[in-house]
């Protein structure tokens, strides 16, 4: 039997581990796995309750990298994962997603000769100064397999020169999770949610999530989004729950968001979907949620300059409108007054992509 190291260590990684851990499961004794956590991720909020309701099982490795510069993050997992492969040797290492785990793990694999496969590769934001585009392109590069999510991805990992027998575009990991969820959703009791409480003293609201490093980490950036978070919320109440650096940094720079807008910590994968499916609109600089909000029909507003999920913009509800307070605005407002954007749910994105990456994988490494 082959065995496939899956690798996951930061929080948008665990969603896009589930649906591979089930698929992997059902395709019977062909291909075992093995689950490497690095560490990078390692509060509870981030990290062990998505474990629990994603019903990902516990690791088989924990390798403890912890936080740091993104040399030291990036090197620390390095280290450890080199020595995980020199103990047990895989048969291919899987990395999803763009984190600093996913760059730092395909290349030691490849670097041991071992196959690697990339699940999300071929987006392209164009914007060197995002760790994430550098993460992408660098595993890209040298991925064995490359699985993608949209026609965009195809496009330009062919432009980049990969051979076209390497990419195979299989729809998205990350949405078979979240159909997933939101069906389990529908059998949950979720009164003793966060959510729950908050859509009842609410009623209508906008969900908020912004962890970008351009937009949270200096004064500045933080303070233009002060300022449209209270724009935005003069007219509707928004819910953000916000990531622990962007809560710290608030904090740090004394930025206050006024009372219309609820701040929350992290909250767990249900709990949000419960929150954010029945917003009028999420308020967004994550990659997920520009194409989660897509498979729902959920309006997005993208507070980012550019996107490297395309097809989010061109078939489903995600608007990219950059960090300006006023176009921001302008956008939560036509919403508000049923001017919204509609979008349709992009090709593959049917809640199967695990399924089809776990077909190639048992013949390709058989
Ligand atoms: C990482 C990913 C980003 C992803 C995000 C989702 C990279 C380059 N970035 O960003 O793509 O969208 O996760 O959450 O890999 N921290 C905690 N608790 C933790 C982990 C981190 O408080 O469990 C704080 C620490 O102050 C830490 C900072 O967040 O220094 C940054 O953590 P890091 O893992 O480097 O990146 P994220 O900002 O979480």
């Amino acid at each position: 039997m082959k065995t496939l190291y899956l690798v996951a260590g930061a929080r948008p990684n665990f969603m896009k581990i589930a649906p591979l851990v089930r698929a992997l499961r059902a395709n019977g004794a062909n291909l075992g796995f093995e689950l490497i956590h690095t560490g990078q991720h390692y509060d509870h909020e981030l990290n062990d309750v998505f474990f629990d309701e994603l019903g990902i099982p516990a690791p088989d490795v924990l390798l403890g990298a912890g936080s740091g510069s993104h040399a030291q993050q990036t090197a620390k997992i390095m280290v450890s994962f080199e020595e995980t492969c020199q103990k047990r040797r895989p048969d291919c290492v899987l990395v999803v997603g763009d984190v600093n785990s996913t760059l730092a793990c395909s290349i030691v694999a490849k670097k041991l000769c071992i196959p690697v496969a990339h699940v999300e590769a071929g987006l392209r934001s164009g914007d060197m100064t995002m760790p994430e585009e550098v993460n992408r392109i660098v595993t890209d590069a040298i991925s064995d397999f490359l699985f993608v999510t949209e026609p965009s991805g195809v496009k330009n990992l062919l432009n980049e020169g990969k051979s076209a027998a390497r990419i195979h575009h299989v729809g998205h990991v990350m949405v078979d999770n979240l159909l997933y969820q939101r069906d389990k959703l529908a059998l949950t009791d979720t009164s003793a949610f966060e959510s729950a409480g908050l859509k009842l003293r609410l009623g209508t609201y906008g969900a908020v999530t912004l962890h970008r490093p351009s937009n949270v980490d200096t004064r500045h950036a933080l303070e233009r989004i002060g300022a449209t978070l209270r724009n935005v919320a003069q007219r509707i109440p928004l819910v953000f729950p916000a990531h622990p650096r962007t809560r710290g940094n608030l904090d740090k720079y004394g930025i206050s968001l006024g009372d219309q807008v609820v701040l929350t910590g992290p909250l767990p994968y249900m709990d949000f979907l419960n929150l954010w499916k029945d917003a009028k609109f999420v308020l967004t600089d994550s990659g997920g949620l520009q194409e989660e909000t897509t498979a729902l029909g959920v309006p997005c507003i993208t507070v980012r300059e550019n996107t490297e999920r395309p097809i989010t913009v061109e078939q489903g509800t995600n608007v990219v409108a950059g960090t300006d307070p006023d176009k921001v605005r302008t956008e939560a407002f036509k919403i508000l007054e049923g001017r919204g954007k509609r979008g349709k749910r992009p090709n593959l994105w049917d809640g199967k992509a695990a399924e089809r990456i776990v077909t190639i994988l048992a013949r390709e490494l058989a």
